[in-house]
């Protein structure tokens, strides 16, 4: 991550992580994998019923289930120390918590949030030398977003447990909150959570270089016969570009770039519940 415009270092008060990597569930977990090989250049490798998907900083596991159900999301924390420090102020919240959760981290600790997906938060694993050499264009997985029955539970476990910082909310006219944006590191959210009738899984985002590779991606797309869903446009919350592709399970997936990079002491911005806001060039999905 770039981050040579950012000045302050986040508190030791506060969680450092990155998304680095997502289980999800599908009742064709083999489909979802060939997609996601042809859509986002994975390679992919099956072991145990479980299909690895791996690419440049990016990677996830596709488990059979439900379809739209998000099993496990993990962060790496940039060491053990931070990680350390994530554990003890779990234990001070004495919210339940136990070692391990993932193969793909060396060392990890994982906990379920109030709606019950789980989160680890580990040290990762290298990433071995033939992905550096990757020929597809950059698209790091950055970040995922849940829809909820009761964000605002979901927003306080991620400040007050976890150490997320709250960068921006959606209002309604009625003054409730409908969005959350939350982030563990300079870049504006790495995890949000919307207002829905049901707690589920809604997209994940890659995080890609510039326009010209939302525009190589959406080529590579239409190469693919993968229609865009929605975009190319421009978020309000974020400021990212974006477009969006639905897999074969009809997750929504997002690529975005020049998503805003935040000062640890950014105030918490309000924005509107309308379709401006969703996207600042047109049309708005408001999904929640
Ligand atoms: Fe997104």
């Amino acid at each position: 991550m770039e981050v040579s415009t950012v000045k302050s270092r986040r508190p030791e008060t506060c969680l450092t992580a990155t998304l680095h990597h997502l289980v999800i569930a599908s009742p064709s977990p083999a489909l979802l994998a060939t997609f996601y090989q042809t859509a986002l250049g994975y390679d992919i490798a099956e072991r145990d019923g479980m299909f690895f998907a791996k690419a440049l900083d990016r990677q996830l596991l596709f488990v059979a289930g439900r379809a739209k159900i998000l099993e496990a999301a993990g962060f790496a924390v940039p060491d053990r120390a931070e990680l350390e420090r994530l554990r003890r102020r779990i234990d001070a919240s004495h919210w339940p918590c136990r070692p391990g959760g993932s193969p793909l981290f060396v060392e990890s600790i994982s906990i379920r949030d109030p709606d019950g997906t789980e989160l680890i938060f580990g040290v990762a694993q290298q990433q071995s030398a033939p992905l550096l050499e990757a020929q597809m264009w950059p698209a790091r997985l950055q970040h995922v977003v849940m829809s909820s029955r009761d964000p605002e539970r979901v927003v306080r476990f991620f400040m007050e447990v976890l150490g997320f910082t709250l960068s921006d909310n959606v209002i309604d006219p009625e003054g409730g909150v409908r969005t959350s944006f939350l982030r563990c590191s300079h870049e504006h959210h790495s995890f949000a959570v919307f207002k829905a009738s049901e707690d589920r899984f809604d997209h994940h985002c890659y995080e890609t270089k510039d326009w010209n590779q939302i525009r190589d991606w959406c080529d590579h797309m239409a190469k693919q016969n993968i229609p865009i869903q929605w975009g190319p446009g421009r978020h309000g919350p974020g400021n990212n570009l974006f477009m969006f592709v639905h897999d074969t399970d009809g997750n929504w997936v997002e690529i975005s770039a020049e998503l805003e990079v935040v000062e640890h002491d950014r105030p918490v911005g309000q924005w509107p519940h309308e379709q401006r806001t969703l996207n600042s060039w047109g049309q708005g999905l408001l999904r929640s």
